[in-house]
């Protein structure tokens, strides 16, 4: 397939690169600072544009079969997280201009404000609470997906990642904010990036997730 990732040169963004090469992809990275990604190959091609404007995005988008996008915006004290949704409005709009109809991005559990509640102390009374301009603004970015009825967009939500390749473990899977066990409780806390990648790609040639936001986890 032709895949145009954003986010590429990013630590789950590299993992996606190598692992749809390895597995005979056609790829574009769409980047910001070309010399940042390590990656050589011949089905390889490493472009320069804007992730905030559908106009830059568009040439790049024409002819992909799927766009996909591991993009991270970080907390900062003095502005509020804006990244997720206002690119993913360029994306969208691009996909449109392209005729490209596949999307596949990546969140985190507990996007939802009230999701979290279930979970441990520690991260809900000190991690939520730290990252919580990003889950927002994630969040915020899943509500205008949910409205796009014209594209088949699929939301991955990881919990906390590991610099960790892909592995073997089967990964648990979850139509939700997190991946619940048999208690109704969150079921473990972390996965690897490669493993977040390897389910990205699954997604290629599968309808299962179309239109909806899915929590994964390897336990
Ligand atoms: N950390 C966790 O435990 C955790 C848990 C769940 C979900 N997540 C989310 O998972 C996603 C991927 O995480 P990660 O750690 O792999 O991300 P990362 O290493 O921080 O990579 C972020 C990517 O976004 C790109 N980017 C940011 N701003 C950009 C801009 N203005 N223009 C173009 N590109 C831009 C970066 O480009 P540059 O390389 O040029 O900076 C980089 O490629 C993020 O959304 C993160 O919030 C993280």
């Amino acid at each position: 397939m032709k895949i145009a990732v954003l986010g590429a040169t990013g630590q789950t963004g590299q993992f996606l690169v190598n692992q749809a090469l390895q597995q005979g992809h056609v790829v574009t990275a769409i980047v910001r600072n070309p010399g940042k990604l390590g990656v050589h190959h011949d089905n390889l091609k490493v472009v320069e544009a804007d992730i905030f404007s559908a106009d830059s995005l568009k040439s790049h988008f024409k002819g992909q079969d799927v766009i996909m996008s591991c993009l991270g915006f970080p907390v900062t004290f003095f502005s509020t997280v804006t990244g997720y949704s206002t690119s993913m409005s360029s994306m969208i709009s691009a996909m449109r201009e392209a005729r490209v109809n596949k999307i596949i991005t990546m969140t985190s559990w507990y996007t939802e404000p009230n999701s979290g509640t279930q979970s441990s102390y520690l991260i809900r009374f000190l991690l939520l609470p730290m990252i919580r301009g990003i889950l927002s603004n994630m969040y915020e970015m899943e509500q205008f997906l949910q409205k796009t009825e014209d594209i088949n967009w699929t939301v991955v939500r990881p919990p906390g990642l590991k610099n960790l390749p892909a592995s073997a473990e089967e990964i648990h899977t979850h139509e939700g904010y997190f991946v619940p066990d048999g208690s109704g409780n969150p079921a473990g806390s972390a996965i690897g990036r490669g493993d977040v990648a390897r389910f990205m790609l699954s997604l290629l040639n599968s309808n299962a997730w179309v239109k909806k936001g899915v929590a994964i986890t390897t336990k």
